[in-house]
């Protein structure tokens, strides 16, 4: 009986200790389960490939950060690795290296690459932005940097369902054209208003295969930006310029935008015919910053919100179907914690200890 009464003292005690921790036990303060054991993995579930994001650094050394993108995803898209900053080291210079960890890595586990992002006004190298040469010489090294970059990663390929594939199936070529930033950078300053369809057509020129997609924010909203995405789209279809794909980044939040008016500007882009990709998801449950813990009844929220996200990424037809990548493993990876300045936001699968969130029971759920 005392050792009885020991025990149970013992595991009060344990769990008050961490208190503080959100993961202890994983419940809420109500005792609501905020996790869930997994039985089947999201790629296994799945109609289509199941992304996430990496560096080359986290995929070299952490274990558990590897099992788990190993169990449920078969995409995987570089956080920051192989954006134009990270690879246009000076004219006519590259550094590939981190991509090529990534490209060996997703190699020996059969799985995809998506190439994120050839030119982002965001990730922009320093001697680039300050470059002195002319406007011609300019867009000569934005060109050959472009070959160059879809070049080096059209090569590892690897055989998928009997098929060789490249390893690297994708490329966002033009990341947020459509922003007062877009406007005001370099490329368009520089290389001129028709920047955008020059660098498809580089990119095209450099391998024909791979797919080629325009990637954007705020496409599952913005009535405005959607119209010049889908003007864009008809624009370069009647000049026989390369389109495969639009990559809708889909960060939204647990309530808003309605799904209706998700589904509505989806089906614009379902019309189009083009690929599809949900290509950087998470969802956020604390945009007024009013908890500073997770509380089930907005976890159970986000598991609905994840449950007909993916469900209404069911609408795009199979052959359409690109693929969802989200964007990051566990709430504390997600870059929304810098982004929104708040250190108290869960938008994302995986708990601080890799265990599975009842978001993720969603997003598998909505798979059926
Ligand atoms: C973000 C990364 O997650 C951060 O680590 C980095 O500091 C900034 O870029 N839209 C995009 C992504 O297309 O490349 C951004 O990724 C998030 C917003």
């Amino acid at each position: 009986m005392k050792k009885l009464l020991l025990l149970i003292l013992l595991l009060v005690f344990s769990c008050s200790d961490s208190d503080s921790n959100q993961d202890c036990c994983s419940i809420d303060p109500e005792n609501q389960p905020l996790t869930y054991q997994a039985q089947t993995s999201l790629k296994d579930l799945a109609s289509f490939p199941v992304g996430n994001i990496v560096s080359a650094n986290k995929i070299q050394i952490n274990n558990q950060f590897i099992s788990t993108l190993l169990n449920d995803f078969n995409s995987i898209t570089a956080e920051n690795d192989m954006k134009m900053r990270n690879m246009f080291i000076g004219p006519n210079e590259y550094d590939f290296s981190d991509g090529d960890v990534i490209v060996s890595f997703a190699k020996e586990n059969g799985i995809r690459v998506f190439g994120h992002a050839l030119i982002w006004h965001s990730s922009i190298p320093d001697w680039l932005q300050n470059f002195n040469g002319t406007d011609s010489e300019f867009e000569g090294l934005v060109e050959n940097y472009i070959k160059s970059t879809v070049l080096h990663f059209s090569q590892e390929k690897m055989i998928i369902n009997g098929q060789e594939v490249s390893v690297v199936s994708g490329w966002d070529v033009v990341n947020e054209a459509f922003t007062n930033q877009a406007d005001n950078a370099i490329f368009r300053q520089r290389i001129g208003s028709d920047y955008v369809e020059k660098c498809f057509i580089w990119a095209r020129e450099a391998d024909s295969d791979v797919k080629l997609f325009y990637n954007d924010y705020g496409l599952e909203t913005n009535s405005n930006k959607v119209n010049q995405v889908l003007n864009m789209i008809d624009y370069f279809r009647n000049n026989n310029i390369p389109i495969d794909g639009v990559g809708l980044q889909m960060h939204i939040d647990h309530i808003n935008p309605l799904l209706q008016q998700i589904e509505d500007n989806l089906q614009l882009f379902i019309n189009k015919d083009v690929l599809i990709h949900f290509s950087e998801l998470d969802i956020t449950v604390n945009r007024n910053s009013d908890i500073s813990t997770l509380t089930f009844e907005r976890a159970e929220s986000q598991e609905n919100r994840y449950r007909d996200i993916v469900n209404l990424y069911l609408n795009v037809p199979i052959t359409n179907r690109f693929g969802i990548t989200l964007w990051g493993m566990r709430d504390i990876d997600s870059w929304l914690l810098n982004h929104h300045n708040n250190p108290n936001e869960y938008p994302l699968l995986f708990n601080t200890n890799y265990e599975t969130k009842i978001s993720h029971r969603g997003f598998a759920e909505g798979l059926q």
